[in-house]
């Protein structure tokens, strides 16, 4: 059992294979954070908590005998709550019938037991076994409104993840509003650590962005109604020193998709409080008797072994703990999508035609993106009416996935489940069934509005219509795209009372769509998307298993955008495809076997009109599709080391996938730009010393050592003959066997 509970002391030890988190019951039954960070041997741990230093300004309960100076606005709360002397971030805030929002909550039980906690109708981590985690759940009771909080952890055994949830109950007499509820707070002794967001736009999603802590509130989130471009649902605070491969990191990663906030404050005392949840603008949850509330899933994860160590930890949770269905483990098919190759300007004969390339290249799935339903030739109309353009493709749906299944291809669709065109039929019929508030404007982005998801009739609608099309056409694939944000944030249906609960109702609603179809189509394999990867976050990951990480497909521009990426998720969430040149995003102009390169450290695919290629091209291609097989599991079950960061110099990246065993490993290194002249030497992490490693192209043999301590030479030896070969945009990929 990795939980335990020292009556005596009234301490929890939670023990990962590397860490531990410490929890202790205080007098007056307040919980006190007391320690998390590399593991311990044993629970003599009080003297880790800070003592009082001043309280002059900071109220006392006196009901603390032991500590007459006790102050909830000094010591490490372990869940701070709002309006009862923490003046520090509050992890909750519940507002009483009466009015009142001073909130006070208290230990009351206790329950350890094997396995993992789940959150109705939120996705979450999950046990494959009862012996992969273990569960703690402390009840607490909040002494003003009688409401029954109760604080979920679930530990991993096999990785060093701990994941944070909460439930509220009214149990009581009277109703009461939750005004705020953030999923995980965590205490540090100290303020000497870096924070570390993901930050972004359209097409440059997901860029570090490192700053050490400073007295005050750092604050990282969404009001956008999705997870967003903009910030990602992630925050690392590691040690200012801390590298790929030394210090300590701790992740704090959000299973939610729609606003969020992770909020950092470091107090007077220079103690640091990080607290990650729903945010709270517009948030509300009103509760009537009898009611239930759970929080989203916080997964925080810890290592010792730098950030890249900590990358590592949710790359393996999230790929087998996290993603669900046969495409978890199955081989995912290597596909080609229409979307930059055609936009929406095709038909029938022309996506044939392409499948048919695809076909004899050895591409294994065919996906028709936007433009093959109701009038939509362009992005003005159409949405929400999800019936096949059959005057357009020349045939039904049903036709079309034959002819490309008959080609040996899989087929695959687009959708746009959740918005609705002003200009579409469903919107005559329904003008209410948007996200809108009375007769004020409605604002439209990309032409489009948006479907109230917190409506079942709306749900249903989806559910009937999507079952039309993938009942009468085999299709095996969906991309689940999200082109814009949410305003007007009202539904026609919700109570005035309820409608602050409308931002959360929509990620239920979208939640509980994905689930209805996967139950009922339990054999697709889906694709997030927004606008790129708007919506790229573990809450989308427990339901499709890739997203499409940028609408930019540039591949210097993708070296950073997966490079970031891969901070918390693992390649093979990553969908990254070989598109066209001159790149339809950044005009750039790289060669093809560095396209390839670079999409290759993700989930694979092309995605051009594949009845351009040249003969040179469609070779290429063909010898892509190889290494795509044979470098599979390396890339997608494979431990990653970032060794060059593209943010940390804009001329070199680098990279490594190392096995499980270390018997393979699989190096990138790409020149973003200028001219790489002489020889640059690159030290290999991950690998084992005592091994000899053969280059599977030229046959050289290095030791492990060798390549681990010295470095393996990326020497321009085309130099002297080919004058400048390695130059912007040139890439190479080093493929390494232990003899
Ligand atoms: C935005 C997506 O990111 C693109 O890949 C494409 O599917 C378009 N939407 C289609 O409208």
């Amino acid at each position: 059992m990795s939980i335990i509970f020292d009556e005596k002391r009234k301490i929890f030890k939670l023990d990962t294979p590397n860490s531990t988190y410490a929890i202790k019951i205080f007098e007056g039954g307040y919980l006190l954070h007391i320690y998390y960070g590399k593991r311990l041997n044993d629970t003599n741990l009080d003297f880790m908590i800070p003592s009082t230093i001043d309280v002059s300004y900071s109220p006392r309960a006196k009901s603390v005998l032991s500590d007459p100076d006790f102050s909830t606005d000094i010591k490490p709360m372990e869940y701070s709550v709002n309006g009862t002397g923490d003046y520090r971030v509050s992890a909750l805030q519940i507002r009483a019938a009466c009015g009142n929002a001073s909130t006070d909550i208290r230990y009351k039980s206790h329950k350890i037991y094997k396995g993992k906690y789940s959150l109705p109708g939120l996705p979450a981590t999950y046990a494959n076994t009862e012996d992969e985690a273990d569960t703690l759940e402390i009840v607490t009771e909040d002494v003003h409104t009688g409401a029954v909080v109760t604080l979920y952890y679930g530990v991993f055994n096999c990785y060093d993840a701990i994941t944070r949830a909460v439930k509220v109950e009214n149990t009581g007499k009277e109703p009461f509003e939750i005004e705020r509820i953030f999923s995980t707070c965590v205490h540090f002794n100290r303020m000497d650590m870096d924070m570390i967001g993901l930050w972004g736009s359209w097409a440059r999603e997901r860029t570090p962005a490192r700053r050490p802590l400073e007295h005050g509130i750092r604050e990282v989130k969404s009001k956008r109604g999705s997870s967003s471009h903009y910030h990602n649902p992630f925050v690392a605070l590691c040690d200012h020193n801390a590298t790929e491969q030394l210090g300590e990191a701790y992740g704090f990663s959000f299973v939610y998709s729609g606003n969020f906030s992770a909020q950092c404050e470091v107090d007077a005392y220079c103690q640091t409080r990080m607290i990650m949840g729903l945010e709270d603008t517009d948030f509300g949850w009103h509760m009537e008797c009898g009611e239930t509330f759970y929080a989203p899933e916080v997964v925080m994860a810890y290592s010792d072994e730098g950030l890249g160590g900590m990358s590592r930890v949710y790359h393996k949770l999230y790929r087998y703990n996290l993603c669900r269905g046969k495409y978890k483990t199955a081989k995912r098919p290597l596909l080609v999508n229409n979307w930059e190759g055609t936009y929406m300007d095709f038909t029938g004969d022309k996506l044939v035609s392409i499948a048919k390339d695809a076909s004899e290249l050895g591409i294994e799935l065919f996906v028709l993106d936007d433009g093959w339903f109701g009038e939509r030739n362009d992005d003005k109309s159409s949405l929400g009416d999800w019936f096949v353009n059959e005057k357009k493709l020349g045939r039904t749906m049903g036709e079309l996935a034959s002819e490309i299944n008959a080609l040996g291809l899989k087929f695959g669709l687009w959708f746009e489940p959740e918005m609705i065109s002003p200009i579409s039929k469903l919107y005559e019929a329904h003008p209410d069934w948007c996200l809108h508030v009375g007769e004020r404007e409605r604002s439209e982005a990309r032409h489009q509005l948006i479907l109230d998801m917190s409506r079942e009739d709306v749900r249903d609608y989806l559910v009937d219509t999507i079952s039309n099309i993938l009942d009468n056409a085999n299709i095996e694939y969906i991309k689940w795209d999200f082109n814009r944000n949410l305003t007007e944030v009202g539904s026609a249906l919700l109570p005035p009372e309820r409608q602050k609960e409308l931002f959360h109702r929509y990620v239920l609603g979208l939640y509980d769509l994905n689930e209805r179809l996967l139950k009922k189509y339990p054999y697709l394999l889906l694709e997030g998307c927004s606008g790129g990867g708007g919506r790229f976050d573990p809450g989308m990951l427990y339901y499709v298993p890739q997203v499409w990480a940028s609408d930019d497909s540039d591949a210097m521009e993708r070296i950073r955008i997966q490079y970031g990426t891969s901070f918390v998720y693992p390649a093979s969430t990553i969908s990254a495809h070989v598109s066209a040149v001159p790149n339809h995003q950044t005009g750039r102009i790289t060669s093809f076997e560095t396209r390839g390169n670079i999409a290759m450290a993700g989930a694979f695919g092309y995605e051009l009109d594949l009845n351009k290629l040249t003969d040179e091209e469609r070779a290429l291609v063909r010898e892509q599709v190889a290494n795509y097989h044979k470098y599979y599991d390396i890339i997608q079950n494979g431990d990653l080391y970032r060794i060059i960061s593209p943010f940390e110099n804009d001329r070199l990246a680098a990279w490594e996938y190392v096995s499980g065993d270390k018997r393979e490993v699989l190096f990138t290194f790409a020149v973003m730009r200028g001219f790489f002249p002489t020889t640059v030497q690159i030290k290999l992490p991950g690998l084992d010393p005592e091994l000899v490693y053969v280059d599977q192209k030229t046959g050289k043999e290095y030791s492990g050592s060798a390549l681990m301590y010295g470095g393996l030479q990326m020497a321009n030896d085309d130099y002297m003959v080919n004058g400048f070969s390695r130059r912007d945009g040139y890439s190479e990929i080093v493929y390494l066997k232990a003899k």
